[in-house]
């Protein structure tokens, strides 16, 4: 049976030592809260770290974990106080984690952490790899385990591997940042669908995966080899039913009682957060500090109740926050308390789930102003947790949540000043107004919990598991290549029809830089030497550029698309020249985009002109391509000329031109008992066309195709080639 096996650098449950006793407790954060109820209801083994160094642990403790973890499906990967320190507080902590929520000033690049990160990965590699069974889905999660896809891809090159980041993915120019950026994009890149909170992350990832990869994307779809790779936002929930019930329990209710014997109908300004400087806490604070100084009017009769969750006390940032908090709230209080009232009320420890919902229940707003988050579940909680719809929710625009929370009272986290004036909004919001907004952001998150955020992912990730197979079944496998080489063997007469420009040769950055190397010539000339064999190279190259390269060879050679052709030994011939006065009225206008887009070049053919971008910044070239697109589209239709998207270039033609017709002769000239026709982009598609009853049609490289087979590399190409030539 397929099972769900997950890993998180934290399990479910941590463990704590009581005295003698040891015990588990279940882990603060999004994630551990978010998939608890998830993991109850599948059928899953959860694997990762129980949240204590294995150097505190003596044998008896760990033997007591292991079955304790073993009746909740739990498997722990122990870590040295060394790995800890490295590995979570360093490279996690100390690395990843500033530098995606932007506080580039906290990010240490320490090679040692790195080295700690690689060789705890391997450690959550092996206790994967212990129970993992071939039809198995695996859900990676979050930034402590970046490399873990890849390194399950490589031991396990067909297994369902979906990985979720849980905070935000950075802006390219921020992830360039890192030294380590291309192995942890190649780790991600082993997942088959890879997961984000919200839109925005997914264009950042693809930025840089473009940019630092190489790699392009449609809609979301990234080509890898032969394996299509998804990356797509989907919005964390939470489990909705279990805070808008809360209030139900008479557990909660008698805390809601108690606090509210204890707020004296104060209003009552919540803020609950980790302990953690991306939450924004302090600039918060002072915010308070000027409503309270603004609105005298309201000393007394408000109070804030600061939850502060202990959070990673080994990293200097976090026990430097601490301090800093600790400071504030006592010079906040100083400066307004009155005998009677202290404006601010804190804590810093972690509240059980009653007492955290009866909290949420009796506060008149909620404050949650990060300045950064990847999501943000307090702030859906404490919507949840509304039954009677009252509440106002302050949420910054910097938290993933705020695009599905936009009734909240939406904030700058930076902006004082608009902090402020929201806390006066909120404590004057007329309640039926409260209500409209909560029963509008309830219904949203009602319907899109954390179950549905699961079943979302991993239906999505069976989907693009489909998918592969689909496209794999049209590899060209080594039984095809078998039965290639049988028919080529007994062919009396055969045909090679065959592409240049990543077909034959690998795309270079400048075009004139992929001339034919030894190998290709070597093994152009293999194939022409048989007397039954025609060799026919049919390209978008200029005449004067093929002849150069190939002129010397027994084969013929068909330029710009099929404008020109040349037989083996004889001229260049052009029957039915096409009209070119066109260019002359299109060419400035290129030009002039060119000059705009740095990195971009002109090319004019005989028949066509084409703009090259593959030096240009992809997402420029994407924008540029669109304006030259516009800008040509009715200029172009009157003139019977096309504009087509090619591999990095755009190519403006006439639209008879195109290789279909071009080897259509070639087709028609005798019985071929054998055919080979190879391409690798949109101008091969005709040809592909044009030999569709033919057996051996092959695309190279990745994309949609008429061809009847796709082969991943030029360099695969050539190997079947070369064992042609070989016959
Ligand atoms: N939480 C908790 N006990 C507390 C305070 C918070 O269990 O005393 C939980 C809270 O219910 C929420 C999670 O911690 O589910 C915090 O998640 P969030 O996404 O807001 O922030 P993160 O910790 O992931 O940065
Ligand atoms: C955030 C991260 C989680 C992490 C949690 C608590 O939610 O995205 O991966 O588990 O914070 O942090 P901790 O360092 O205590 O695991």
């Amino acid at each position: 049976m397929s099972r769900l096996i997950i890993l998180s650098n934290r399990l479910p449950v941590n463990v704590v030592r009581d005295k003698d006793n040891i015990r588990l407790q279940p882990s603060v954060g999004g994630l551990a809260t978010g998939l608890a109820s998830y993991r109850k209801s599948s059928d899953c083994i959860w694997i990762g770290w129980p949240g204590v160094p294995r150097d505190s642990l003596s044998a008896t403790d760990r033997k007591s974990i292991q079955s304790q973890l073993q009746a909740m499906n739990c498997i722990p990967v122990h870590l040295s106080a060394q790995d800890v320190q490295d590995y979570y507080e360093g490279f996690s902590n100390k690395t990843l984690w500033p530098l995606f929520h932007y506080f580039q000033l906290f990010t240490i690049y320490e090679q040692s952490y790195w080295q700690a990160y690689c060789r705890v990965s391997q450690l959550f590699l092996e206790a994967a790899a212990k129970v993992i069974r071939p039809d198995d889905t695996v859900w990676v999660h979050d930034y402590q385990l970046l490399l873990l896809p890849g390194l399950l891809r490589e031991k396990f090159p067909h297994l369902s591997t979906g990985f979720f980041l849980h905070i935000p993915f950075p802006s390219f120019e921020v992830f360039r940042l890192l030294p380590w950026r291309k192995q942890i994009l190649d780790g991600l890149l082993g997942a088959d669908l890879i997961g984000f909170h919200t839109y925005d992350y997914v264009r950042h990832f693809l930025s840089s995966v473009s940019r630092l990869a190489g790699l392009d994307n449609t809609m979301g779809q990234i080509q890898l080899g032969s394996r299509q790779i998804q990356a797509d936002a989907f919005p964390m929930g939470i489990d909705y039913p279990r805070y808008a019930r809360a209030v139900q329990s008479p557990k909660v209710n008698q805390y809601v009682r108690s606090f509210r014997a204890k707020t004296h109908r104060r209003k009552v300004i919540l803020s609950v957060d980790r302990l953690d400087y991306t939450k924004g806490i302090l600039q918060r604070l002072e915010a308070y500090d000027l409503f309270l100084a603004d609105n005298p009017q309201y000393a007394r009769k408000v109070v804030m109740i600061m939850l502060a969750v202990p959070s990673r006390t080994g990293v200097e940032h976090y026990e430097k926050l601490r301090n800093r908090v600790d400071q504030l709230v006592g010079r906040i209080n100083g400066r307004h308390a009155t005998i009677g009232w202290v404006p601010i009320w804190y804590m810093y420890r972690s509240l059980s789930f009653e007492r955290l919902t009866a909290l949420y229940a009796v506060s008149d707003v909620a404050l949650i102003t990060p300045l950064r988050d990847g999501m943000n579940l307090i702030a859906k909680e404490y919507i949840a947790s509304s039954s009677d719809g009252k509440g106002v929710l302050i949420l910054s625009e910097m938290a993933g949540a705020a695009s599905e929370l936009p009734e909240a009272l939406i904030v700058n986290a930076n902006d004082k000043q608009a902090i402020a004036a929201a806390i006066r909004e909120a404590i004057e919001m007329p309640e039926a107004e409260q209500e409209r907004r909560n029963r509008l952001m309830q219904n949203r998150l009602s319907r899109y919990t954390v179950r549905r955020w699961a079943r979302d992912f991993l239906e999505s990730l069976g989907a693009v598991k489909e998918k592969q197979k689909t496209v794999r079944s049209h590899k060209f496998s080594p039984r095809i290549q078998r039965l290639l080489m049988g028919r080529y063997r007994s062919a009396k007469r055969r045909l090679l029809l065959l592409d240049y420009d990543g077909t034959l040769s690998p795309f270079a950055s400048r075009p004139e830089q992929a001339k034919p190397d030894g190998e290709l010539l070597t093994l152009l000339n293999r194939l022409t030497r048989p007397k039954n064999n025609r060799v026919v190279i049919i390209s978008g190259r200029d005449r004067q550029t093929l002849e150069q390269w190939l002129g010397k060879l027994k084969l013929s050679l068909i330029a710009e698309h099929g404008a020109w052709h040349r037989d083996s030994g004889g001229q260049w011939t052009c029957n039915a020249p096409p009209a070119t006065a066109w260019k002359k009225q299109i060419r400035p206008i290129l030009e002039i985009y060119s000059d705009r887009t740095p990195g971009s070049s002109v090319e004019e053919k005989d028949f066509s002109l084409v703009w090259h971008f593959r030096r240009t910044d992809p997402a420029l070239a994407l924008v540029r391509s669109q304006e030259i697109k516009d800008a040509l589209r009715n200029l172009t239709a009157n003139l019977g000329l096309g504009i087509f998207d090619g591999s990095k270039i755009l190519e403006i033609k006439n639209i008879a031109i195109h290789k279909g017709n071009a080897v259509s002769k070639w087709l028609a000239s005798e019985a071929w008992p054998f055919v080979l026709a190879a391409g690798d982009d949109y101008t091969d598609e005709d040809m592909f066309h044009a030999a569709q009853t033919r057996l051996f049609t092959i695309k190279i490289g990745p994309g949609p195709t008429r061809a009847r087979f796709t082969i991943e590399s030029v360099s695969r190409f050539r190997s079947v080639l070369k064992s042609l030539s070989s016959i």
